[in-house]
C-alpha cells in the first residue's frame, strides 16, 4: 500500500458514523457526507445526528485540530475523502481556501442565512457559529471600571498583570489581524508594545489555564475566548473551574472582536450536493443555534441563549470582515513577534 493510502486508512479507522440505520446498509446508493472538522466538541455530534434524522444523510465525522487536518488535507490531495471541511477560526479557514483545500460554491440559502462579514467573498468558506475575544480579570487586584478596550491592556497601571496565551495561537493572531484592520499598523504596534511591558507571567498554553490564573491571581488580567468561561461557569469542567470561573469579572469591549467556526466544501467531494445541504443546515438558524448552543458559542444572529450568556449580555461586533482577518494573518504574525509576543 502506498504511503498515500496508508495515511487515508489510518485516518478513516478513527471515522465516527452518524445516524447509522438511516441509510440502508449495503445499499449502493445510500447518501452519505465525509466531514473533516477541528472542533474538538463532541456536542457536535447532536447536530449531525439530527442533520442524519432529518435527511437520512449520513455524517462521517473525522475530527483532529486545525493545523494537523489541514496537514493531512495536503498529504492526501485528490485521494482525499473529505466532502465538508470545517475549523475555527477565520485565519485558518482562510488558509486552507489559499491552500487550495476548498472549492467555491454559490447557495442562496447560505448567502441568506450567512451575513456577508461572516462568510468568503469568493464562496469558499461560511461562518456557521461565532465567538468573542473578552477580557477577564481579577477585581481585587485590578480596577476593572478602568478596562473597556484591548488598547486598555497597554496601560502602563497593568504593569506585570496582564497574561498573554502563546503568539503561536490563532486566536490571538486574529485579534491582532483585527486591531491592524481598524486601528492601521502605527497605532497596533504600539499597543502591542505597552501590552507586552506589562506582561510578568510565562505566556499560557490555552485560555482555560489562562483564565484560572486570572482567577488564582497569578494574573491580574488576560485575553480568552468567551465560551471558556461560559463553559466553566457551566460546570463543564467541575466544580473547582466553575468556582474559579464564577469568581472572575468578564470584560467584553465594545465594539468587540467577532470570530466564528466556518465551513466549506472540499475541494475533491466526490458527495458535493449533499456536502451543501450540510453546510445549509447547519448555517439555518436551528442548526447554528443548535452547533453553537452547546459550546457556549454563539449562532450567526442573534445571541446564545444559556443562563451563562444571557449574563455576560449582548455585544456589538467591530465589523471587520473574516476575510481581512485571514489576509492580515501573516501580518499579525510577524508584528506580535517583532514586539516580543513569546
Ligand atoms: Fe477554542
Amino acid at each position: 500500500m502506498t504511503l498515500k493510502g496508508r495515511i487515508a486508512r489510518s485516518a478513516f479507522a478513527a471515522v465516527i458514523a452518524l445516524g447509522s440505520g438511516l441509510a440502508q446498509v449495503g445499499e449502493a446508493n445510500a447518501r452519505e457526507v465525509r466531514v473533516y472538522s477541528g472542533r474538538h466538541y463532541n456536542t457536535d455530534r447532536q447536530i449531525y445526528k439530527k442533520f442524519s434524522q432529518d435527511t437520512g444523510i449520513k455524517v462521517r465525522l473525522i475530527e483532529a485540530t486545525g493545523i494537523s487536518l489541514v496537514e493531512r488535507l495536503k498529504r492526501e490531495g485528490s485521494s482525499s475523502k473529505a466532502d465538508v471541511i470545517i475549523l475555527v477560526d477565520a485565519a485558518r479557514i482562510t488558509n486552507a481556501a489559499k491552500a487550495g483545500l476548498l472549492q467555491p460554491y454559490r447557495s442562496a440559502k447560505l448567502d441568506r442565512e450567512v451575513p456577508s462579514i461572516y462568510r468568503d467573498p469568493q464562496g469558499r468558506w461560511y461562518g456557521l457559529t461565532r465567538r468573542l475575544r473578552v477580557i477577564a480579570a481579577n477585581p481585587s487586584l485590578v480596577d476593572v471600571d478602568s478596562i473597556r478596550t484591548y488598547a486598555d491592556l497597554a496601560n502602563p497601571s497593568l504593569k506585570g498583570k496582564v497574561c498573554l496565551r502563546k503568539r503561536n495561537n490563532v486566536y490571538n493572531q486574529s485579534l491582532v489581524a483585527d486591531q491592524l484592520v481598524l486601528r492601521g499598523e502605527a497605532e497596533t504596534r504600539s499597543w502591542l508594545k505597552g501590552m507586552i511591558e506589562n506582561v510578568s507571567q510565562p505566556y499560557f498554553g490555552g485560555d482555560v489555564s489562562l483564565a484560572r490564573a486570572v482567577s488564582q491571581g497569578i494574573c491580574g488580567v488576560g485575553i480568552v475566548n468567551h465560551y471558556y468561561v461560559a463553559r466553566m461557569r457551566g460546570g463543564v469542567s467541575g466544580p473547582k473551574d466553575k468556582a474559579l470561573a464564577d469568581e472572575l469579572v468578564v470584560i467584553t469591549p465594545d465594539p468587540a472582536h467577532v470570530n466564528v467556526s466556518a465551513g466549506g466544501l472540499a475541494k475533491y467531494a466526490e458527495n458535493k450536493k449533499e456536502g451543501i445541504q450540510l453546510l445549509e443546515y447547519l448555517a439555518s438558524p436551528d442548526g447554528s443555534q443548535g452547533m453553537a448552543g452547546p459550546t457556549y458559542e454563539h449562532p450567526l444572529k442573534g445571541y446564545g441563549t444559556s443562563l451563562e450568556l444571557k449574563k455576560f449580555g449582548t455585544f456589538r461586533p467591530d465589523g471587520v470582515t473574516m476575510a481581512q482577518l485571514g489576509a492580515n494573518n501573516a501580518k499579525a504574525i510577524l508584528l506580535m513577534a517583532e514586539s516580543g509576543w513569546k
